[in-house]
């Protein structure tokens, strides 16, 4: 049976996280919903097994995703599946996913997961330590092999339900959605950038350019925060809540600066 899988990824989990899901049902092609953007219309994908993977931002989900979402056309999918990955809480993206998903299709997903991998946002969570992430990591990939073998079987498997989760998507995402797009005004840079570009080459959405040497961010962000922890001088800082300078910085061990360029659709 075909498989396309649709994802998005800042910092590498969702991505290292598809990939495995990918190779466990094999037949398995892999969109990038960043590659899309600039794509208008509907999405159909012609495989009997769809599935879209992607981290969970404030309780819900990144503004790509949903707009991604609500352009999938399901007419050729007899079997479809929804995972997010996130740091803490965030089932509630799922029943987000669900909306989108029937509102367009009149049904839902028939599966959907939440899997916990390292978090990626230290002006709220300290980034964890390598052991810690490692830890962390192993769950993940125990978590997903069970996953594939639900979804190899065609199991229907509804999101669960977090209370906490649910009020934080009504209180915090509508304006996290809203506002996400100008949310870049709260990066700068510091003296230690090398200006490499790199900020620029892992951006899935071509929201930076280098001026003067220096990045500077467009509005069109998507906050996932992968300029800031791809700086290999960690010379970019988010300066919201309680900051990012000195809270660690985070990315996939499985996910390069080149698979963050395919991500656009670029060669590497
Ligand atoms: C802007 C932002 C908001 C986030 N909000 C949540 C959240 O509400 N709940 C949660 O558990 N994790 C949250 N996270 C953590 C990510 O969902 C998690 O680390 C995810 O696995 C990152 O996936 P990626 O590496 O594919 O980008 C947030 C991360 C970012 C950047």
């Amino acid at each position: 049976m075909k498989t396309i899988i649709y994802y998005f990824t800042g910092t590498g989990n969702s991505l290292a996280a598809a990939r495995k899901i990918a190779a466990a049902l094999g037949d398995c092609e892999m969109i990038s919903i960043a590659s899309l953007q600039n794509k208008p219309g509907d999405i159909v994908p012609a495989a009997e097994r769809v599935g879209i993977v992607c981290p969970v931002y404030d309780a819900g989900l990144p503004h790509i995703v949903a707009e991604c979402a609500g352009r999938l056309d399901l007419s050729q999918t007899s079997y479809s599946f929804g995972i997010v990955t996130l740091g803490g809480t965030g089932v509630s993206a799922l029943h987000q996913l669900n909306g989108i998903v029937s509102r367009k299709n009149g049904k839902m997903l028939d599966a959907a997961f939440i899997v916990k991998m390292p978090g990626n946002f230290p002006p709220v969570g300290k980034i964890a330590s390598p052991e810690k992430q490692q830890e962390i990591l192993n769950a993940a990939d125990a978590r997903l092999a069970e996953i594939a073998g639900l979804i190899g079987k065609g199991a229907i498997v509804p999101p669960g339900f977090s209370p906490v989760s649910s009020l934080m998507r009504a209180i915090v995402y509508p304006p996290f959605f809203r506002n996400v797009h100008g949310m870049d005004k709260d990066f700068s840079v510091t003296s230690a950038c090398t200006s490499c570009g790199t900020c620029m080459k892992v951006c899935p959405v071509e929201n930076i350019v280098m001026l003067k040497d220096r990045p500077s961010w467009l509005h069109h962000c998507e906050l996932c925060c992968a300029c800031l922890h791809f700086c290999p001088a960690e010379a970019i800082q988010l300066n919201v809540f309680f900051g990012s300078k000195g809270r660690g910085r985070y990315r996939h061990p499985d996910v390069k600066v080149p698979d963050m360029k395919a991500q656009k659709g670029e060669q590497v």
